[in-house]
């Protein structure tokens, strides 16, 4: 029940995250951006990062690769460009608004498997199965097992995510698996690991930028309105704090004392390239 609810949150998340960042800043992607050198971060440049993210990616699709499973492909904009480069792509994802706005994107092109990659039912099996920071989303224990059961002998996983190390309980920074359980796993896996690459600090900025819209507009803006209903019905504004002061007080802590700020993702998590081969 905790786990449904906690889903359902997160996909509302990413679905206004979608409308706001695409409507606002011309963000085709839900996925991090990538801040190479000289990149300001900041905003208004997050559509330029991101798409250094997905060439950064493309860069490291092995060449032999044809056909892709792009798992939790979010709004499609992603598995649009491979399909345009001349890759056979298919999706899976589990959110319906996310689906009807790949279905437009790719048309005929592709499977979309309207469903979460756990309950995936087909007999295809691809050259690649890629996690464009999907990879967090899916349970550690099984997601192995099934990626590797979708991928033709010798094709490869592509995960680009991230992931929690030691001090991640500290940090206000939700998501990510544990790396030290994710690289036992791996290890013991029928997977080898071509590449790892990490990408921690080129990402990190991320997290600036978020830390800074929360603060300087998000919190002002609920300031600015919970002004406003007490001039107007105070009484119903006393009962609403106090019905929800537990959320209130969780959500104050969080986005006003939380350390959500860059240097915050950079000591608590780790965020990863793999290349890996199935090798049995
Ligand atoms: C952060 S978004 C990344 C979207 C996209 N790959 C991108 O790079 O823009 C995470 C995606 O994973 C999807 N997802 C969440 N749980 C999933 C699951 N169990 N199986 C497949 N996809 C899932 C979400 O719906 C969303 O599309």
């Amino acid at each position: 029940m905790k786990e449904t609810k906690r889903h359902i949150s997160r996909e509302i998340g990413l679905e206004i995250g979608h409308i706001v960042g695409k409507g606002m800043f011309k963000l085709d992607h839900l996925h991090y951006g990538l801040w190479k050198k000289g990149l300001e971060p900041e905003i208004l440049n997050l559509h330029i990062a991101q798409d250094e993210y997905c060439k950064f990616i493309i860069a490291h699709i092995p060449a032999e690769v044809k056909s892709i499973l792009d798992v939790g492909c979010g709004a499609g904009a992603f598995s649009k460009r491979l399909v345009d480069l001349g890759y056979n792509v298919d999706c899976v994802c589990p959110t319906e608004y996310q689906n009807k706005l790949v279905e437009q994107l790719l048309g005929g092109t592709s499977e979309v498997f309207k469903c979460k990659l756990e309950d995936i039912r087909t007999d295809k099996k691809y050259d690649m199965v890629q996690f464009c920071e999907s990879f967090q989303y899916i349970d550690l224990d099984r997601v192995l097992d099934i990626a590797g059961s979708l991928i033709k002998q010798g094709g490869y996983m592509l995960i680009c995510d991230f992931f929690k190390i030691q001090s991640a309980d500290k940090c206000g920074i939700k998501g990510g698996h544990k790396f030290d359980k994710f690289m036992d796993l791996l290890g013991k896996s029928p997977f080898e690991v071509i590449e790892n690459i990490d990408i921690t600090e080129q990402t990190a900025p991320n997290m600036d930028i978020l830390d800074r819209a929360t603060k300087e507009v998000m919190i002002p803006v609920v300031s600015a309105a919970e002004r406003f209903v007490r001039s107007r019905h105070p009484f119903v504004l006393k009962l609403i704090k106090w019905r929800y002061r537990k959320k209130i007080e969780k959500a104050e802590k969080k986005y006003l004392q939380g350390k959500r700020a860059g240097k915050d993702f950079a000591e608590s998590k780790t965020y990863r390239l793999f290349v890996c081969r199935k090798t049995k």
